[in-house]
């Protein structure tokens, strides 16, 4: 048999059309979060490494949604919720024009799946018109049931129509939810599908029964009681695949030698890297494509998404992190905010409560306590005193502050934006600074001290 080439040959098809009602989430299931990210995003980690650009995503249900979250991928529009089957035929002029022999489907509620588990599935699938991935539980819950004649594949029934009677003992297996296709099998049982069931929908797995009995070659391929090919249907399951996925890249990061001191608490996702040599000493939420490298610490209680701790850095505890960068030796919190775009440069500092939104700190900059710095520009070595406002938005606009090199900015003032403070200036407590003050100046925006003699005195 010819070599398979996945990414030429083949395209992986995802199927995320459904509303996923047990759920009783407000989102479609698929973009329903597990560690941080949505559920549809390790799906798609586990298939691209396969099917590179031939990978397509099934949407309908706020599928507005899901382009938004997703905007490199690529969609195909099911424009009702008829079911798995009409879902997979809703991708089929897709399909078509990509030009493919083969197509894995998978259902995009199996947040667990990796490009191990299918690429295993795929070698041990490939050659039969139509193969799936079976599992074989104590308990085989919703899931659809192996209906076996003389050891043979016959048909997968689903839970609700199920009846042993009828369909005989299926032993524990059931249907996991991942396929492999020949598109010439599609192309002919495809138009064959009904909705005559008791649920009213078109079934993908009805494809296995009609192939089965037209004695075409179907393959299952067991995978025993593997946990990352299970569904998620309901907030319990979310909850309980998320505590497995938590406690394997726990106990990943320790192995590769992340000092996680609390391994039973620490949250951190698998889309993130953690250096050997980063230390991570409590509970704690670090997600999306958050970097952390050797040498940096995140104390206890800390929330970082899509952010960079360099080497040397330390976010003290109480400290929340999107989108922002803490250079070598720079130090955040305790009790921090730093919004998108906050960038500290080397050896900066920013203390307690203190907000950074689109701001550089430069070099050694400090901001140690009580500050809101919005859209500004802080040069090295800067002191920006307690109290320190950024005035960054008139009320329709944001606009932008400068701070010089060593300025000195003190307690309680109010910088008006735009403005500038040049390099080495100085700004008296209180003030308020409507207009620039130049390099090496010293600027008082503040009403006079009166001391007066007390009423009746
Ligand atoms: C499905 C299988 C079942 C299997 C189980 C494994 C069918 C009919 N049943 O059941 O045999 O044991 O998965 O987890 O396929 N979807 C669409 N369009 C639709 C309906 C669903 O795109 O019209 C998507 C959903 O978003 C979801 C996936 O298909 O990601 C599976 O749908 P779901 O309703 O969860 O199927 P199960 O009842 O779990
Ligand atoms: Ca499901």
């Amino acid at each position: 048999m010819n070599e398979i080439d996945w990414k030429k040959d083949a395209a992986g098809l995802i199927l995320a059309a459904g509303k996923g009602v047990r759920m009783r989430s407000s989102l479609p299931k698929t973009l329903c979060e597990i560690l941080g990210s949505p559920m549809l995003a390790y799906v798609l980690a586990a298939l691209k490494p396969i099917f590179a650009d031939h990978t397509l995503v099934v949407a309908g249900h706020m599928a507005q949604c899901l382009r938004e979250a997703f905007p490199t991928e690529k969609f195909v529009i099911q424009e009702r919720q008829l079911g798995t089957g009409d879902a997979l035929k809703s991708a089929m002029p897709d399909l078509r024009r990509l030009g493919v022999s083969i197509v894995a489907v998978v259902n995009g509620d199996t947040p667990l799946l990796t490009a191990e588990i299918t690429r295993d599935f795929l070698a041990r699938g490939q050659g039969a018109d139509a193969a799936f991935a079976t599992l074989t539980l104590k308990d085989p819950a919703a899931y659809g049931r192996v209906a076996r004649k003389n050891g043979k594949v016959s048909g997968v029934i689903e839970a609700k129509d199920y009846d042993e009677k009828i369909h005989g003992d299926c032993a524990g297996e059931v249907n996991a939810g991942l396929y492999l296709f020949k598109m010439d099998f599609l192309e002919k049982f495809l138009p064959r599908l009904t909705n005559a069931n008791k649920s009213g929908e078109y079934y993908l797995t009805d494809l296995i029964t009609l192939g089965a009995s037209d004695g075409r070659e179907i393959r299952a391929v067991n995978c025993g009681d593997n946990p990352e090919l299970m569904g998620v249907n309901s907030p319990a399951e979310l909850v309980a695949m998320e505590e497995a996925l938590r406690e394997k890249t726990a106990r990943k990061l320790l192995e590769s030698g992340v000092l996680l001191r609390s391994p039973q608490s620490a949250r951190v996702s698998p889309f993130t890297i953690a250096e050997p040599g980063a230390e991570i000493t409590g509970p704690c939420e670090i997600y999306g494509g958050s970097v952390i490298r050797a040498g940096a610490r995140i104390e206890a209680f800390c929330v970082i998404r899509d952010s960079v701790a360099e080497s040397g850095s330390v976010i003290h505890s109480f400290s929340r992190l999107e989108e922002a960068r803490v250079g070598p030796g720079a130090q955040v919190g305790p009790y921090a905010r730093l919004r998108p775009g906050a960038t500290l440069e080397r050896d900066s500092r920013v203390g307690n409560f203190v907000e950074l939104k689109k701001t550089r700190l430069g070099p050694g900059a400090k901001a140690n306590h009580l500050t809101y710095l919005g859209d500004a520009d802080v040069g090295a070595g800067a002191n920006i005193g307690a109290g320190t406002i950024t005035c960054n938005y008139d009320g329709k606009q944001k606009h932008r502050t400068q701070i010089g090199e060593k300025a000195f900015i003190g307690s309680n003032s109010s910088l008006v934006a735009p403005v500038t403070v040049g390099a080495r200036a100085l700004v008296g407590a209180g003030s308020t600074i409507t207009k620039d003050v130049a390099d090496e100046e010293m600027a008082i925006g503040r009403s006079k001290q009166k001391n007066l003699r007390k009423r009746g005195q």
